[in-house]
């Protein structure tokens, strides 16, 4: 099997092994299907970005704040939301509008070759921002314009949303630059995906610059015939979709956010862990391969 024999030859790598020219990508594992593993893998691919030395900064949109938890947010003081930097003086009178630094808070994650993990958290604020702004299209722009005032302080944006296409979906669509999109095996999660790849073809017209790297399978059980047929009939049907690196199912995924730890850290040597640094790996090279393109 072609995730596990990566594993096999599993070495942790950093930034130096990948020649990619510096400047800010603003990625987001998406999906339209709640609990597809979106919060779970911003958090872990977060991580081991910040271990191989990248600046990274990982933005929640979603009010019910499972990233946050997932970095420890929890833990620490903040106040600020993306919904505080946007005009969120619309819903609250005499609510100023503050800047974007000022809701940058640093998580206590860090690695010794000058990784640092940064985060924007969500709480209720988000999904009463979603719902006075959600038939206000001019307001989508907002969060990319918000972006581009940081982007020179890290190397790399992890947005993590909502289920569904509410308005911070489209407001991240607009920023993004990379998506890649999880995938549990399964009949109503290939049901789904069919619908989201229809859905992409919307999101392309809405921002040209936007690339589908890749998807991986997730919460997967290599044991199982259902696990074996799915993965071989998307094979055949989507040749060249996949990431070979594919995350297991595993308990100490959850066990870990309790914990406000990402399993990479939590549980370093699991195979989870593991499995998501070679999924980054495998990100960091389709970046590249597509960059060199141009
Ligand atoms: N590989 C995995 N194995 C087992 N449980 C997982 C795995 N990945 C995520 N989970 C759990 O599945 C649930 C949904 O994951 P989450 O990342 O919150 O999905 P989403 O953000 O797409 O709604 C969470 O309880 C999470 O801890
Ligand atoms: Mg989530």
């Amino acid at each position: 099997m072609a995730g596990i024999s990566i594993l096999n030859s599993f070495v942790k790598k950093d930034r130096k092994a990948y020649k990619l020219k510096p400047k800010c990508r603003v990625i987001a594992p998406l999906s339209q299907k709640g609990g597809a593993t979106k919060s779970t893998s911003c958090v872990n691919i977060a991580s081991v970005l910040c271990e191989m030395g990248y600046r990274v900064l990982v933005i929640d949109l979603d009010q019910q704040g499972h990233s946050t938890m997932g970095l420890g947010g929890d833990n620490l003081e903040w106040e600020y939301t993306m919904a505080n930097v946007l005009d969120y003086e619309k819903i609250i009178e005499d609510f100023d509008p503050i800047p974007i630094e000022k809701a940058l808070m640093k998580t206590l994650f860090e690695s010794k070759t000058d990784g640092s993990l940064w985060l924007i958290g969500a709480n209720i604020t988000n999904e009463e921002y979603s719902a006075a702004h959600y038939n206000d299209p001019s307001k989508k722009m907002l969060l990319s314009e918000e972006l581009d005032k940081i982007k020179d302080k890290f190397d790399f944006i992890i947005i993590d949303s909502p289920p569904g296409l509410d308005f911070w979906n489209w407001s991240a669509i607009f920023a993004l630059d990379y998506i890649i999109v999880p995938l549990e095996p399964g009949h109503g999660e290939m049901r789904s995906y069919n619908d989201f790849m229809e859905t992409l073809l919307q999101i392309k017209e809405v921002n040209p610059k936007l690339k589908h790297l890749g998807t991986f399978l997730t919460k997967a059980n290599p044991q199982t015939n259902l696990y074996k047929d799915f993965k071989q009939n998307f094979e055949v049907n989507t040749p060249g979709i996949l990431f070979e690196s594919e995350i297991p199912q595993d308990t100490k995924i959850k066990e870990s956010l309790g914990y406000g730890i990402p399993v990479t850290l939590y549980a370093s040597s699991s195979k989870s862990s593991k499995s998501y640094w070679s999924l980054t790996e495998e990100v960091l090279k389709r970046c590249q391969l597509i960059e060199a393109k141009g």
